[in-house]
């Protein structure tokens, strides 16, 4: 009896903690806008499917590695092969060029939860949300909010409370998935919101393109912290009479269940506003310009209240991901370099004001400068989400396949008598379905990002 109970305290407590690192700006801010740009249902469709497949397998991969080895990313993988500690150096980057640039967007959110705490809702809601590409185009402000953002996490990581905001966060985040729904069912009931509920559910094959799929390729791994080691990690706290199947399962409900709630939230609301047209244009900044407007809609004092609770919300779910972001980070140069806790984080800090910096500008006074036609932003989105990542993917199906191969996981998973349900689906996805699949999207990637071709 008391076994039972822990095992079962042990799940809930490692299905939260993983959720927790993939509920985020990924699913609030990210899904959305991609699912706008990238053809609404159909996107919704290809995420799902992918989620499903190798969303699933990859997940189980990472979480069985970690497990098994009890190590974190590079010493997980050279503990199984030495030849191969590489892939954990390569997935080892991406939390690197995310952590910047994640930490401009929750400056982002700051902005927003002040102008809602100081009444100012209204303001930002003005001429179609106009407010938000005035506000990134100045020089200064952004980089103020990216700074305060940004120091509040190091400071978090350098003095070790993130216990303290984990523990709030418990509570914020059924608050959040609660208040999501409350906002998402306001905005479909408003007038002229139907068109959008049908064009956000409805897959219309006609806006189907290559794009899409890359799109939510990166999506996928971002939001549920794929190919970048850090469910690796997770899986080596995982306790060994918990199982990994099942979890995977929760993790992926949780977190795709909160992105396509956020897209219910924005995408009917801004055909309410604004009408199917504006969608797609608004891009990265849709969830600034939308939400001020959808709250502003509920009336003066309302609205800003409103406002503040959810952007509240929204800065918690922030932050604890780039708390996690930024402790993967730091373990990663103490491992490898040993220098001290102190030390490291203000290096961490001072790294990622230089490469955040560009990223913030790049809206403003950097506008003209360009990465293979992208603002930097764009860029450490693109290079992280759609280059390493599907590279790092690649290779970690490969490993798997072919040099350890899937049987080595498959025991861990199966570990304790426990049946392994979707076993076929597992080994086929890592072994031929993912590798062919992911070359195609990343050779197709590449290709389009040099201007070689056009989708
Ligand atoms: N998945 C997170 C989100 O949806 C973002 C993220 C990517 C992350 N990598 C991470 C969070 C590593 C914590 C740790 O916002």
């Amino acid at each position: 009896m008391t076994q039972k109970r822990s095992s079962f305290t042990g799940k809930i407590g490692f299905v939260l903690a993983a959720a927790g690192s993939a509920v985020g700006l990924g699913n609030i801010w990210r899904f959305p806008y991609l699912a706008a740009q990238y053809g609404g249902g159909t996107f919704l469709i290809t995420y799902l499917i992918l989620a499903v497949t190798f969303g699933f397998a990859l997940m189980c991969a990472e979480i069985a590695i970690g497990r098994k080895t009890g190590k974190s990313a590079i010493h997980a993988f050279s503990d199984l092969n030495k030849k191969y500690k590489f892939i954990g150096w390569l997935a080892s980057i991406v939390p690197m060029i995310i952590l910047p640039y994640y930490s401009v967007i929750g400056g982002w959110v700051s902005k927003y939860l002040f102008l809602s705490v100081s009444g100012n809702i209204s303001t930002a809601a003005a001429n179609d949300g106009q407010y938000f590409s005035d506000f990134i185009a100045k020089p200064f402000e952004p980089l103020g909010w990216f700074l305060l953002f940004m120091g509040l996490t190091a400071v978090i990581v350098l003095f070790e409370v993130e216990k303290g905001i984990e523990k709030v966060s418990k509570i914020m985040m059924p608050v959040l998935v609660v208040l999501t729904i409350g906002i998402a069912i306001y905005s479909m009931t408003m007038p002229g919101a139907l068109g959008g509920v049908l064009y956000y559910i409805k897959p219309n094959f006609s806006n189907f393109s290559f794009m899409t799929v890359l799109a939510a390729l990166g999506q996928l791994f971002y939001s549920m912290s794929l190919a970048m080691g850090i469910m690796i990690t997770y899986g080596s706290y995982m306790k060994k009479e918990v199982s990994i199947e099942s979890s995977v399962h929760q993790i992926e409900i949780f977190d795709t269940g909160i992105a396509f709630l956020a897209g219910l939230m924005v995408i009917p609301a801004v055909f309410s506003f604004s009408g199917g047209e504006a969608l797609a244009d608004k891009g990265p900044g849709l969830m600034f310009m939308v939400l001020p407007q959808v709250f502003n809609s509920l009336g003066g004092v309302m609205g800003n209240v409103l406002g503040t609770v959810f952007f509240m919300l929204v800065l918690f779910a922030a932050l604890t991901s780039s708390i996690s972001l930024m402790e993967t980070v730091v373990s990663i140069f103490r491992d490898k370099f040993g220098w001290g806790r102190k030390v490291t984080c203000i290096g961490v800090f001072i790294g990622c004001l230089l490469l955040g910096i560009p990223s913030s500008l790049g809206h403003g006074p950097w506008a003209s400068v360009e990465i293979l036609g992208k603002n930097f932003l764009d860029f450490f989105d693109f290079i992280s989400n759609s280059v390493i990542m599907p590279i790092v993917a690649l290779l970690t199906c490969l490993f798997i396949g072919y040099v350890i191969k899937p049987k080595t996981l498959i025991d861990e998973i199966e570990l304790g008598g426990r049946k392994f349900k979707n076993k076929p689906l597992f080994v086929w996805m890592i072994k031929y379905i993912a590798p062919v699949f992911i070359v195609l999207i990343l050779a197709t990637s590449v290709l389009e990002g040099f201007g070689v071709i056009s989708i």
